[in-house]
């Protein structure tokens, strides 16, 4: 384990066997007494509390892995059609995030309003601050209500004779744009992650335990947010000597959080700890599809490299760049890989391995869908559909007489 003082990626293409590989090299660690926090784009680790092949068994019926009780799962509450339902998946908690905590301009990126869009963003400040000054504490809803105020005028100071015809111009345009924030508020309440309490960072840096945070549902300038906010309290206790056991921090997707040719609300904290966490014992997993997205300075502070089936040339290429292990031969070699085979580089291994990734104990949430037997699914739903409506005709012949 001590190959892992450094941060680690991990780096295949879709379907090559990375979030399997993840899953049982987190079971792993966390045996070992580790704390890791999942961000978790997708519900692919919603399931670990389950054994291997106990998928689709409600989770008060399923065979459980060892360390079932070693796990939290955190989900954004209130989304709709989710993949895995509650039920599967056993004992939630609610992710929400203290929305009272955004600054204005902060909520105005969140809710899609232009940066030129000033006078929308000064009604965000101006309601904000009428809701603090009246000691409130406020979700979207009630910064709804306080734009709303301010469009109908009802919050306006005394309009005196002297009011010039220039400043009534000023004062409806001001109130079209409370009208106009408010409409575009109403985006952030398609998320019911914004509330009056953030989630207890306390709970998710216990020692011996794996939380998954499913973002699943949220988009991702919401996903970025998220990330921040936590990476920066998880920071804020490492530099101040708060955090008593070493911590990984896996990021699924890590190119959507640190893009190669953008920022994101995440980049800069990812760049921070991707630099100087290993000092606060902060460690990274950065796992990516596409590393030719992720921005080159967090992949390269990356130490340790499991690196599995590759065919985009300028995947391939972003990989070389990134580390100095890999040579031209196993460079030539990534395409061949088979799902479930990996190259281990790195501070992980003295030279570099090939290894069979094998033998994971826990569900997965992601798996591939066995297309065969879903298309033979389909099928039988038409013939089904198709059945009824004929019955449904015939059925219904006779009584169209009566009626007629
Ligand atoms: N080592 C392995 N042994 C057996 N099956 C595996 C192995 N690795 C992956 N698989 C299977 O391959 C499929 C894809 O694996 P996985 O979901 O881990 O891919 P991925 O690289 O994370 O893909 P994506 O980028 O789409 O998330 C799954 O159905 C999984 O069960
Ligand atoms: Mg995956």
């Amino acid at each position: 384990p001590n190959g892992l003082r450094r941060h680690l990626a991990i780096i295949a293409q879709t379907g090559a066997g990375k979030s399997y590989l993840a899953g049982k090299f987190f079971e792993s660690l966390l045996q070992q007494g580790a704390t890791i926090l999942v961000f978790d784009p997708n519900s692919d680790y919603v399931q670990l509390r389950k054994q291997t092949g106990q998928e689709e068994r409600p989770y008060h019926s399923a065979e459980r892995t060892p360390f079932a009780d070693d796990i939290l799962i955190y989900r954004i509450p209130g989304i709709q059609g989710r993949r895995f339902p509650d039920t599967l998946i056993g004992d939630v908690r609610s992710f929400t995030v203290r929305f009272a905590e955004l600054n204005h301009d902060e909520i105005a990126d969140l809710a899609g309003i232009s940066e030129r869009a000033s006078n929308q963003r000064r009604a965000i400040e101006s309601a904000c601050e009428q809701l603090q000054k009246a000691g409130a504490d406020y979700r979207p809803d009630e910064l709804i209500s306080a734009l709303k105020d301010i469009a109908s005028g009802s919050k306006e100071e005394v309009t005196s004779d002297q009011e010039t015809a220039q400043e009534a111009v000023l004062g409806s345009e001001e109130r079209r744009a409370a009208r106009k924030a408010a409409q575009y508020i109403e985006n952030l309440r398609r998320f019911p992650i914004w509330d009056y309490h953030d989630v207890n960072m306390q709970e998710l840096l216990q020692p011996q335990q794996l939380t998954v945070l499913d973002l699943a549902g949220a988009d991702k300038l919401v996903a970025a947010y998220a990330a921040e906010r936590i990476l920066r309290e998880v920071w804020k206790r490492a530099v101040t000597g708060q955090l008593h056991h070493p911590i990984f921090i896996v990021l699924e997707e890590s190119h959507n959080l640190i893009p190669a040719n953008s920022q994101t609300r995440a980049s800069r904290i990812i760049n921070t700890v991707a630099a100087e966490g290993r000092k606060f014992r902060v460690f990274l997993t950065l796992i990516t599809q596409r590393p030719s997205k992720i921005s080159p300075d967090a992949l390269s502070q990356c130490g340790s490299q499991i690196i599995m089936q590759l065919t985009n040339p300028d995947d391939q290429r972003a990989v070389q760049k990134a580390s100095e292990a890999i040579s031209a031969d196993l460079l030539n070699d990534l395409p061949g890989l088979n799902k479930g085979e990996a190259i281990v580089l790195g501070q992980l291994t003295r030279i570099p391995v090939m290894v069979r990734i094998a033998g994971r104990v826990s569900a997965e949430g992601g798996s591939d869908v066995d297309i065969v037997d879903e298309l033979r699914r389909a099928r039988q739903d038409v013939k089904a559909a198709r059945m009824t409506a004929k019955f449904r005709t015939q059925a219904a012949g006779p009584r169209q007489q009566e009626e007629w």
